[in-house]
């Protein structure tokens, strides 16, 4: 992508993520000044316009939860990043904080005053060190020069910013089961309603955002809604960085306009597939993605619920036709198995059944019953869990059965 046309990376290797005063010459906070002088209404309205959808996975549009948490009365409301980011071959949030913390930072800070939260976490994977470390120094260096904290930037707001770390666990970036870890309670999603923006942390509206979107907030306001949604193509919006790996010549991070295509991430982004290979097809979304064949890598990975094929995490790794499909089952299975929170029974049991049929499936015992035991343990995950990880699990093996990537399971 063109320099000029970065959104969420265009700062990155240009400034120093130590330094508050690097971000400052590169017009850091400049936009803050501006959007605490507008009233938190237009700020939101402005949102919308964008069109901007939660990077986290659902894609759910940020103006909407914003408008929502922003429409309950409370004395107290919270705004909290997501920067959990378990979900394997996703490492963009974690990037994000690495390469531009303060990026993050003036994000948050627009978002609480536009909901009236007083007070915001980041809620950070305990395994990304350096992410922490920067951060946490970034938000030092922001309450020195009064960006955060009473009356921030000489304005009548008053923000504090508290950092959270986690223990590492996928669940917890499930929003409910994030705010139970910080309430101090057990890593386990909540039932839904009521929701999040209106009874979140301690019972009070909050908006749980993931770190990428929030990344794209300080853009929005300096050139406007209108002009965020004039990036992009297909029906979505925006840039978004999509993380490249498998088979490909140069696997990374790369941020695209929303719209790219599959062909284009392998070949235009990622230098195309390693020489003496060839793809069997493409994850996308990490262990929780849809697997996609070559012959569909025209299609563009979308938000649309009618969409071919969906964004996920943006997680995208390219299969060899040399790779084992048993292996591979497996190791997402032992994923999830070990993921489980275990509060339900059609999750906890059911992927340690699916794991034990995979291992027999990889060790050539895999019996009449154990196929009959697979497609019924699919159909049980896919369809009564307590939350998305359960479903999520079920994913890849679904589409190894609709492609025939595996003889004995049809
Ligand atoms: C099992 C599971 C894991 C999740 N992990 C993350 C995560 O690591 N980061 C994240 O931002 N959202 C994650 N989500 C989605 C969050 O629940 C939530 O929708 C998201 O943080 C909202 O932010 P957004 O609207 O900006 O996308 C996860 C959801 C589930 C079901
Ligand atoms: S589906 Fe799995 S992760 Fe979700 S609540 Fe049930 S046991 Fe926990």
């Amino acid at each position: 992508m063109e320099e000029n046309q970065k959104v969420l990376t265009k700062r990155w290797r240009k400034v120093d993520p130590r330094e508050l005063t690097s971000y400052r010459k590169l017009g850091g906070y400049e936009v803050l000044q501006r959007v605490l002088q507008m009233k938190p209404r237009l700020i939101i309205e402005e949102i919308v316009k964008s069109g901007l959808q939660g990077r986290g996975g659902g894609g759910f549009p940020t103006g909407k939860k914003w408008e929502s948490a922003a429409s309950f009365e409370s004395d107290e409301k919270y705004f909290i990043c997501n920067l959990d980011e378990s979900e394997p071959g996703t490492y963009k949030d974690r990037l994000l904080a690495e390469n531009d913390p303060h990026q993050l930072i003036e994000g948050i800070i627009i978002g609480s005053y536009a909901v009236g939260a007083k007070k915001a976490y980041i809620y950070v994977n305990g395994n990304f060190h350096l992410a922490h470390f920067l951060l946490e120094r970034a938000v030092n260096q922001a309450y020195e020069h009064h960006f955060l904290g009473q009356g921030l930037m000489g304005s009548d707001y008053s923000l504090d910013i508290e950092i959270f770390v986690g223990a590492g666990a996928y669940i917890c970036g499930e929003e409910t089961a994030l705010i139970n870890s910080i309430e101090g309670k057990r890593g386990e999603p909540r039932k839904r309603p009521p929701y999040t923006s209106e009874c979140g942390l301690f019972n009070k509206p909050t908006v749980v955002n993931n770190a990428e979107t929030i990344a794209s907030i300080p853009w929005i306001m300096e050139h406007g809604g209108t002009k965020y949604a004039q990036i992009g193509s297909n029906g979505d919006v925006g840039t978004k960085i999509f993380c490249i790996d498998g088979i490909v010549k140069n696997p990374g991070a790369y941020e695209v306009p929303m719209g790219t295509d599959i062909n284009d991430l392998i070949f235009k982004y990622a230098g195309g597939i390693e020489s003496g290979d060839e793809p069997w097809f493409a994850q996308i979304g990490g262990s929780a993605g849809q697997l996609v064949p070559p012959n569909s890598f025209a299609d563009s990975p979308s938000y649309s619920r009618d969409a071919n094929v969906s964004v996920g995490s943006g997680a995208l790794l390219v299969i060899s036709k040399n790779q084992d499909i048993k292996e591979l089952m497996l190791s997402w299975m032992n994923f999830f198995q070990r993921e489980s929170c275990g509060q339900c029974v059609p999750c906890r049991e059911g992927t340690f059944r699916l794991k034990m049929i995979l291992e027999r499936l990889k060790n050539g015992n895999f019996s009449k019953e154990d196929k009959d035991d697979f497609h019924k343990l699919i159909w049980t995950l896919d369809n009564t869990t307590f939350c998305a990880l359960g479903k999520f699990s079920a994913i890849a093996l679904k589409d190894v059965v609709k492609y025939g990537f595996c003889k004995e399971l049809e």
